[in-house]
């Protein structure tokens, strides 16, 4: 499907599936989103320890370079996985401008080396942050107990229902370490009672800007 860049309200860019009127991130703003949602209702559950995540669904790596970025102020020691089927090119990656709109050019090189790693190795990237990119559908995730918090980040389930059913919250379930959590901007109906058929207890919080709500889960 034909990717193409834009710029959300923030002045931040992301890419946009135009077949599907969808896009990476909100359109209110890629990097306001990502520090709502897997930052602020996320990372900021966990202060000063080593720490697993997982994010479904790489894409530009924004989540990654801010949840580096924020490695250093809560103390925290990050193993880092981000499964991803469909590798976003150089070409699409040179035309983001994270960096610049997150006042963070002393980050480039290790921005660069998050996207030029090779896949299915754990490499470091900082003294605080591993990372491991894995390419494979979602659906083939099979880790038990490994994960303290996952980003969930697929396309919205407008367009990709499949993503959001209880066969995927079981993965997630299993991969998940108890006490853990799953953080999403999603806060559907549909998609709150798969959380909970599976077993998970979820909270619905505040969503980020242009959305009322968004969704955290724990496995209790
Ligand atoms: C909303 S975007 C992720 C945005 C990403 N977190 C970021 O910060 O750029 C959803 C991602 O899921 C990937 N994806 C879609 N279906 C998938 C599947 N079945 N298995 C693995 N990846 C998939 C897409 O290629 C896309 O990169």
């Amino acid at each position: 499907m034909k990717r193409e860049i834009i710029t959300t309200a923030d002045g931040s860019k992301t890419i946009q599936i135009k077949e599907w009127n969808e896009q990476y991130h909100s359109k209110h703003g890629a990097i306001q989103e990502a520090y709502h949602v897997f930052i602020h209702s996320g990372l900021h559950l966990f202060k000063n320890c080593d720490l697993n995540i997982l994010e479904i669904g790489f894409g530009t790596g924004l989540n990654a370079l801010i949840t580096l970025m924020e490695a250093e102020h809560q103390n925290l020691s990050i193993d880092y996985t981000g499964v991803e089927a469909y590798p976003v090119s150089k070409e699409e990656i040179g035309q983001l401008n994270y960096l610049k709109e997150l006042n963070a050019l002393s980050f480039t090189k290790m921005f660069n080396e998050m996207h030029a790693s090779p896949w299915e190795e754990l490499i470091p990237i900082s003294p605080k942050f591993n990372l491991k990119k894995q390419q494979k559908d979602f659906k083939d995730i099979k880790d038990i107990a490994q994960y303290d918090l996952v980003y969930f980040d697929a396309f919205g389930a407008r367009v990709q229902p499949e993503l959001w059913t209880v066969d995927i919250f079981e993965i997630m379930l299993k991969a998940i370490k108890k006490g853990g959590y799953l953080v999403t901007y999603a806060a559907k109906g549909s998609v709150r009672r798969a959380m909970l058929e599976v077993g998970f207890l979820v909270e619905r919080l505040p969503g980020p800007p242009g959305k009322r709500e968004m969704l955290r889960a724990k496995k209790p």
